[in-house]
């Protein structure tokens, strides 16, 4: 049987963990959290999540992610679950 290694984010407004397939798009948290999906395409800002740990363990933003945040970021911990990919190992969001 083969182990699908799981990445872990936690919404502190929901208070709970979800548990995703490593190198996952954080918009697989849609339907699983109460952050708002609106465009999942980077160009609403509407799911503007702020990392509180674990920035280490997000792809670097892509030149997509990077267009939103330069629009809708307003400090270096924000990112764009819509279009965000987590690596591996846990990340904290708060929105
Ligand atoms: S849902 Fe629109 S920027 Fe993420």
């Amino acid at each position: 049987m083969k182990v699908i290694p799981m990445a872990e984010v936690e919404i502190k407004n929901d208070a709970k963990t979800v548990k995703v397939p490593d190198n996952s798009l954080l918009v697989d948290l849609d339907g699983k959290c109460t952050i708002m999906f609106a465009c999942k395409s980077g160009s609403c800002g509407s799911c503007k999540c702020k990392v509180v740990s674990g920035m280490e363990n997000l792809e670097k933003p892509d030149d997509v992610e990077a267009s939103g945040l330069a629009t809708f970021g307003t400090d270096p911990a924000d990112r764009l679950p819509c279009v965000a990919k987590i690596k591996k190992g846990k990340v904290v969001l708060e929105y």
